[in-house]
C-alpha cells in the first residue's frame, strides 16, 4: 500500500524522480532508536490527554517494543518508498498493530517536531562519546609529558628557534586546549536539553498534549522549546556542534603536523610505534606517520561539513523548510569521522617514543639563549632596550664566527659590552634558562608540574 503519510489530496503517488531525491532513509535511520523513544513518549501523552485508553497505550508500547526488536535485530529497515525513518517505522507500527491503533500514534506530532528532537538525542549522545574519546587522548597526553617531564626542546616561533621548553610544557599545550574542547561540548550539551517534542508542525497542538512531560521522559533537563517556531525551525544547535567538532579536528591537525614533523629524519625529535604507522609498497625502508596526516586531512573536512551547514541555514525563512533535511549528513559524518579518528590518534600518541639526546642538543641552538642574556643584563640594571641590543651583538659575532652563545670567549663578551662579565655564563644553558621561568604558566619544571597536576584533577572531574 501506499506508506506516504500525506497521500490524502494527491491522485497519485510522487515520481520516481522526486522519490529518489526526497529519500533520507538511508542516513536518517540511524535516528531510528531515538523516533522510538520519540513514540514511547508521545503515546504516553496522548494517554494522559484522554486519546489512547489505558489498554491501547499498554498495546501500543508494546509494539512500539517490538518494532525496536525488529530494527535492532535487522529485521526491519526502512526503503526508499518510506522517504525518511518517521515514516518508516509509522509503517513497521502500523504492520504490527493494523492501521486502526498504529495510526492514532500520528495525532498532535509532526515529522518536523520529531526530527528536531530526536537530532538533539543523537547529537547529545554523541556529545559524550566524542567528550570520552577526547578525555583518552588527555589522558594519553598526560601520560607522555610525565613520561618525559625533563626533556627539554627548542621551542618555536614562526617555526624558527625562540626558546628552549620543556617537551611537556609543549604537549600540555595541546591538552589546554583539549579541555577547552570537552567543555565546549558540555556546555553545548546543556544548551541542548531542551526537547521540541509537542512543536508539532510549527505551531504546537490544539489536542491538549504535554510538551513538558515528552521533555521529561526524553531526558531533556530544560524542558520543553518556548516557541513552536523555534523549536521546529532552529538548527544553531547543529551548526554549534559542528563548528565544536571541527575545532577538535582543526586541533588534533594542530599535533598531527608536529608530529609529522618531528618524525622527519631531519628532526627526528620522535619515533612512531609500528602499530601506529604505515609502509611503502614500493620503498622498502618508508615508515609513514598516516594517523597524523589522517587527522590533518580529516580537518579539512570538517570545516567543511560546518561551512556547508552554514551555507543551508543561510537567510532560511521561518518556520520549517526541505532544506533542513540537508542538516544531518554533514555532523553525522563529523561525528564518524572523530569518533574514528580519536581512538587511533590516542594510539598514536600514547605510544610515540621521545629522542630527547636529539631535541636536548637542539634546545639551544639557534642562539635560542639571546633572551635569557637580555633578561640577565636587566637584573644588572641595564635597560632592556640597551639589553636587547647588547645580546643582538652577541648573536651577530656568533654568526660571524659560526659558534653558539656559550662559545664566546670573556674577552669576546667584554668586548662587545662592560656589562658581559664571565657571569653571564651562568644563564648560557638550557636547564637553567628552564628553572628561571617559574612563573604561573612558565616553562620551569616546577610550573609545569603544578599545570599538571591542575589538569590531571581536571581530567577527573570531566
Ligand atoms: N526528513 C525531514 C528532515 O529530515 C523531516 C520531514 C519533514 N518533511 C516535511 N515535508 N515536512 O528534515
Amino acid at each position: 500500500g501506499d506508506v506516504r503519510l500525506w497521500g490524502g489530496r494527491f491522485a497519485d503517488g510522487p515520481a520516481d524522480a522526486l522519490a529518489r531525491l526526497s529519500a533520507s532513509v538511508h542516513f536518517d535511520w540511524r535516528l531510528a532508536p531515538y523516533d522510538i523513544a520519540g513514540s514511547r513518549a508521545h503515546a504516553r501523552v496522548l494517554h494522559k490527554a484522554g486519546l489512547l485508553t489505558a489498554d491501547e497505550l499498554t498495546e501500543m508500547l508494546a509494539g512500539l517494543a517490538q518494532l525496536e526488536d525488529d530494527v535492532v535485530g535487522g529485521s526491519f529497515t526502512g526503503t526508499v518508498a518510506d522517504e525518511d525513518v518517521h515514516t518508516a517505522l509509522e509503517r513497521g507500527l502500523i504492520e504490527r498493530l493494523g492501521p486502526d491503533l498504529g495510526g492514532k500514534l500520528r495525532a498532535g506530532r509532526s515529522r518536523n517536531d520529531q526530527v528536531a528532537t530526536l537530532f538533539r538525542m543523537y547529537l547529545r549522545d554523541h556529545a559524550r562519546t566524542i567528550g570520552a574519546l577526547i578525555a583518552d587522548l588527555q589522558d594519553a597526553l598526560v601520560g607522555l609529558a610525565e613520561a618525559n617531564s625533563t626533556v627539554a626542546m627548542p621551542g618555536r616561533t614562526h617555526l624558527q628557534h625562540a626558546q628552549p621548553v620543556l617537551f611537556a610544557h609543549h604537549v600540555l599545550a595541546h591538552v589546554q586546549a583539549l579541555s577547552r574542547d570537552a567543555e565546549r561540548l558540555r556546555q553545548w550539551d546543556k544548551r541542548t536539553a531542551v526537547s521540541p517534542y509537542g512543536s508539532g508542525a510549527l505551531a504546537g497542538s490544539s489536542l491538549g498534549l504535554d510538551p513538558e512531560a515528552v521533555a521529561v521522559d526524553l531526558g531533556f533537563e530544560r524542558g520543553s522549546a518556548g516557541n513552536s517556531i523555534d523549536g521546529t525551525a532552529s538548527r544553531d544547535f547543529v551548526a554549534e556542534f559542528a563548528f565544536i567538532t571541527a575545532m577538535i579536528g582543526l586541533n588534533l591537525s594542530r599535533i598531527a603536523e608536529e608530529v609529522i614533523i618531528w618524525n622527519t629524519k631531519e628532526f627526528s625529535f620522535v619515533t612512531l610505534d609500528d602499530a601506529y604507522s604505515t609502509g611503502s609498497s614500493i620503498m622498502p625502508q618508508k615508515k609513514n606517520p598516516d594517523i597524523a596526516e589522517l587527522a590533518r586531512g580529516k580537518s579539512g573536512r570538517l570545516i567543511g561539513n560546518l561551512t556547508g551547514l552554514l551555507a543551508t541555514l543561510k537567510a532560511l525563512p521561518l518556520a520549517y523548510n526541505r532544506d533542513l533535511q540537508e542538516d544531518k549528513e554533514p555532523v553525522f559524518d563529523s561525528c564518524d569521522q572523530l569518533e574514528l579518528l580519536l581512538p587511533a590518534f590516542t594510539g598514536m600518541m600514547a605510544t610515540l617514543k621521545v629522542n630527547r639526546t636529539r631535541m636536548e642538543e637542539l634546545a639551544p641552538a639557534g642562539f635560542s639563549l639571546a633572551t635569557d642574556v637580555a633578561e640577565w643584563l636587566v637584573k644588572q640594571g641595564v635597560p632592556f632596550r640597551v639589553a636587547h641590543e647588547v645580546a643582538g651583538e652577541c648573536v651577530k659575532e656568533c654568526e660571524a664566527l659560526g659558534i653558539e652563545l656559550d662559545e664566546l670567549t670573556d674577552e669576546q663578551f667584554a668586548k662587545i659590552s662592560p656589562h658581559l662579565t664571565p657571569d653571564v655564563r651562568s644563564v648560557l644553558n638550557v636547564q637553567g634558562a628552564l628553572a628561571s621561568r617559574n612563573g604561573r604558566g612558565g616553562t620551569a619544571p616546577s610550573a609545569v608540574l603544578a599545570q599538571l597536576s591542575e589538569l590531571k584533577a581536571d581530567l577527573v572531574i570531566q
